[in-house]
């Protein structure tokens, strides 16, 4: 997959901006605060309909300006492909090819963007909501299935919750087995989609750790909580888990059973990474962890994914910065540095210098 044209207005610093960007590397190299990071964003919103990190998109509108429109043309095996963000104050609207799509799975995983920063060194040593985070919009861009159920168990969950804080007490507890049903069937295929999705990766991860660390550390990923069987079987043992959580539930006043609350092991030579890992070793994992993602999109979708490696260069020494580069041939890879290392890269990239929010 590539995306050729990216187009910006009023996203984050930009005013208007249009960046072209080839096959393999393409550098944006910039002071910091220019928009190297608004712009690798941008692409990611139109792969995952998510921004990085911000919770409101009403964010991603530049200051003082009432609208943000990020569009791209990309390229896939099935052909050109448009896409169109336009950003609201309090809505937004997505086109694949023009045509608006009223429903976000419509428009999620039509380009595959994998994304590494400094930062998803959270994914090893922060709280649980970033492993989930990750294996959501990871498993959304690659399967409408999944995409489906998780917003509709999101909606449950949110109006399960709320009855949770419900004065009535017997009300309460007549009307939550009613929920139950459906919130089961949805908890249940994204636990086995999860499953399926961990074991892959767990494998792929494992093997991309081998090759950064020269083989030195041993990598695995597993599901904390185990569920056993196919996903009738999930859903009618978790129904009878929610059952037996009433009483709890009710006193802390949210659900506390289902995927919304799992966590995923990262373990380096068998011990929690959470814990014990250094930055170094952190970081590798994580990019460990990306590498693989990129290997799944490529299996599943007979694709390679645009790979968007932010500020992660000069946080890397110099025989890993080799290792990463030689394992990314192939890919289109938009690439953000303060300083465009010309021996590094080589003499093919496509270098685009930004400052101030626009391409100079
Ligand atoms: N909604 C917004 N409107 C205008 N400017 C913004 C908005 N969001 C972020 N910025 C600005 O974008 C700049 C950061 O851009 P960024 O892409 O993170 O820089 P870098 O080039 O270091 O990656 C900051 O100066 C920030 O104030
Ligand atoms: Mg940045």
């Amino acid at each position: 997959m590539l995306v050729k044209k990216l187009r910006l207005e009023n996203f984050r610093n930009y005013e208007e901006e249009t960046f072209s960007f080839t096959e393999g590397l393409n550098v944006l190299a910039g002071r910091n605060a220019q928009g190297k990071t608004n712009c690798a964003e941008a692409v990611f919103y139109l792969c995952t309909g998510a921004s990085l990190r911000i919770r409101h998109d009403r964010q991603l509108i530049r200051y003082g300006a009432e609208y943000a429109c990020v569009s791209a043309i990309c390229s896939t095996r099935y052909g050109e492909i448009s896409l169109e963000a336009r950003i609201f104050e309090n809505k937004r609207e997505l086109y694949v090819n023009g045509n608006r799509m009223t429903r976000a799975v419509d428009f999620i995983g039509n380009m595959n963007c994998v994304f590494f920063s400094p930062g998803e060194l959270r994914l090893v040593q922060d709280g649980p909501d970033e492993r989930r985070r990750f294996l959501n919009l990871s498993l959304s861009q690659t399967s409408r299935e999944y995409c489906t159920a998780l917003l509709r168990y999101q909606r449950i969950l949110e109006q399960r919750n709320n009855l949770l804080k419900e004065r009535d007490v017997s009300l309460v507890l007549e009307t939550l087995p009613v929920w139950d049903a459906q919130f089961a069937q949805y908890a249940a295929r994204i636990a086995c989609k999860r499953r399926e999705y961990l074991s892959a990766l767990s494998s792929l991860a494992a093997e991309a750790h081998a090759y950064l660390t020269d083989g030195a550390e041993e990598l695995s990923l597993l599901p904390e909580r185990e569920y056993r069987g196919g996903e009738e079987e999930v859903a009618a043992s978790l129904v009878r888990e929610l059952g037996a959580s009433y009483e709890r539930d009710l006193r802390l006043g949210f659900t506390t059973v289902g995927p919304h609350r799992d966590d995923v092991r990262i373990l380096i030579d068998g011990k929690d990474a959470r814990g014990y890992s250094s930055q170094g070793q952190a970081r590798t994992a994580a990019l460990s962890v990306k590498l693989a993602e990129a290997a799944i999109f490529r299996k599943l979708t007979g694709e390679t994914p645009v790979l968007i490696l932010d500020d992660v260069m000069s946080e890397l020494d110099l025989p890993r910065r080799k290792k990463l580069l030689s394992r990314i041939d192939g890919l289109q890879c938009i690439l953000t540095c303060t300083h465009a290392a010309r021996g590094l890269y080589g003499a093919s990239v496509n270098k685009i210098r930004i400052q101030g929010g626009k391409i100079v």
